[in-house]
């Protein structure tokens, strides 16, 4: 498996600047393809790498754990929700010549999601088998890390600016 950098600190101090600034410099160094993971539920990190997304696994949770009850999302009869989900990343997976993202994005339904989040783990650790270098970009703050989809964390920079709060909110990190 690739190793897994990850940003982390205080909201507005330049992680997703500094995530697309080590994405391109991963890429221009041969160190590619890189999977990049939008980790932030407010995804913004496809405005600095510009590109444009497809579906997030929020909304793919969303769609798989709602098939059967609600007549708007269908899996095709005789497709397990694992398989269908594997077919359906294909679509959630923003493809260029360096790198390859990925946006986690917020599910809208109340509920328990362990099941689907199960799923989509097992789909994030085979994608991850192709990728050299994993880098992830997170919201503001470590609480969720990822609702415990994303492989450990090998490495996470504590980004911060110059002010107080923001050198203390990476010592908390820390
Ligand atoms: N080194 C820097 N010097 C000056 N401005 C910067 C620097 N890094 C980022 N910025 C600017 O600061 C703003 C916030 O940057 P960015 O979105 O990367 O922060 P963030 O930590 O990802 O924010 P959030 O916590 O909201 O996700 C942007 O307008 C960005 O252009
Ligand atoms: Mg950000």
């Amino acid at each position: 498996m690739g190793h897994v950098i990850a940003m982390a600190g205080k909201g507005g101090v330049g992680k997703t600047t500094l995530c697309g600034l080590l994405i391109q410099y991963l890429c221009e160094s041969g160190r590619k393809p890189v999977l990049a993971v939008d980790a932030d539920a407010n995804s913004n990190l496809n405005g600095v790498l510009g590109v444009e997304i497809g579906p997030t696994l929020g909304e793919l949770r969303e769609e798989i754990e709602r098939a059967g009850s609600d007549p708007k999302y269908r899996i095709p009869q005789g497709i397990t929700k694992a398989d269908w989900l594997e077919m359906r990343l294909g679509d959630a997976l923003t493809e260029t010549d360096d790198f390859d993202l990925l946006v986690m994005g917020r599910s809208q339904g109340q509920g328990c999601y362990c099941f689907v989040n199960g799923l989509v783990q097992v789909q994030i650790q085979k994608l991850q088998s192709h990728y050299p270098y994993i880098v992830v970009d997170n919201e503001a703050g470590m609480e969720h890390v990822s609702r415990g989809i994303l492989p450990d964390m090998e490495k996470v920079l504590l980004v911060s600016d110059c002010s107080r709060r923001g050198i203390q909110a990476a010592g908390r990190i820390a």
